[in-house]
């Protein structure tokens, strides 16, 4: 039977799933990485398929944007399709000055002024945090804590864009909101990156037994006017998708 938000039979949607915010990135994900990829549900053109990865079956699906949005659709796939783990494949604004348009944000925790989680445990400030097997196989396959080989007396240079990063994030419920004071407390306190629905992920993910995790791709900046040009957002888009298969096939 479909869920009101998914149109797919049960079976539909393999245990691990990729969640794009973008029904175009979904679409594009299917066309362009999976084997055999069939469509399984648009309602409401939030776009899903099913295929493969080397073998391993996987899907992807759209969240929308914002917690309740990716909320309803993590709910859903974990409840009544027997998802067992949601990888969110995002995009955020780069907060601490170190961050560049290109690199990528693994979301180790994630702070929010939503007042979605709060009703989960009345009373509590609750810790949205992501599954540590997801996030450490994630981290791995992005390099995070590897050491620079030795041998040639020379530093490890990493690409001017690219770098993999594992930190706090922001999932905000406004994108049009001016808060400077509050963004430089959060980047004082280590926030990485602003994002819009990290949190509600790892807030269903607990509720429901499943896994979780967000890799966002960084791109624009909240401190100097610079954003990624169409192309190359999606070159660097798709190598947060390769991070989230790496982290499912760990
Ligand atoms: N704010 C919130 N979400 C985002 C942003 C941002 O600046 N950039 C990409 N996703």
């Amino acid at each position: 039977m479909a869920t009101p938000h998914i149109g797919a039979e049960p079976g539909a949607f393999a245990p691990d799933v990729l969640m794009p915010g973008d029904p175009r990135r979904a679409r594009r994900i299917a066309e362009t990485v999976f084997d055999d990829a069939e469509l399984v549900t648009e309602v409401r053109g939030m776009l899903g398929y099913t295929g493969t990865v080397e073998g391993r079956p996987v899907s992807v699906l759209a969240s929308g944007m914002g917690l309740p949005s990716i909320s309803i659709y993590a709910t859903e796939l974990f409840r009544f399709y027997g998802v067992e783990r949601i990888i969110r494949i995002g995009t955020a604004g780069g907060m601490a000055p170190r961050l560049n348009v290109g690199d990528v944000v693994i979301a180790q925790s994630a702070h929010t002024d939503s007042a979605m989680t709060s009703l989960r445990v009345p009373g509590i400030h609750y810790s949205h945090s992501p599954s540590f097997a997801l996030l450490s196989a994630a981290a791995a396959a992005g390099g995070v804590g590897a050491k620079p080989a030795t041998g040639s007396g020379r530093r490890h240079r990493r690409a001017k864009t690219g770098k993999v990063h594992v930190g706090p994030v922001l999932s905000a419920d406004a994108f049009y909101a001016d808060r400077p004071e509050t963004t430089a407390t959060l980047v004082a306190m280590g926030t990485l990156a602003v994002e819009m629905e990290a949190a509600g992920l790892y807030a269903v993910a607990d509720a429901e037994g499943g896994q979780a995790l967000a890799i966002c791709t960084i791109s624009d900046l909240l401190f100097r006017e610079e954003s990624l040009p169409a192309e190359e957002r999606e070159l660097l888009f798709d190598r947060a998708v390769q991070l989230g298969l790496a982290a499912f096939a760990a």
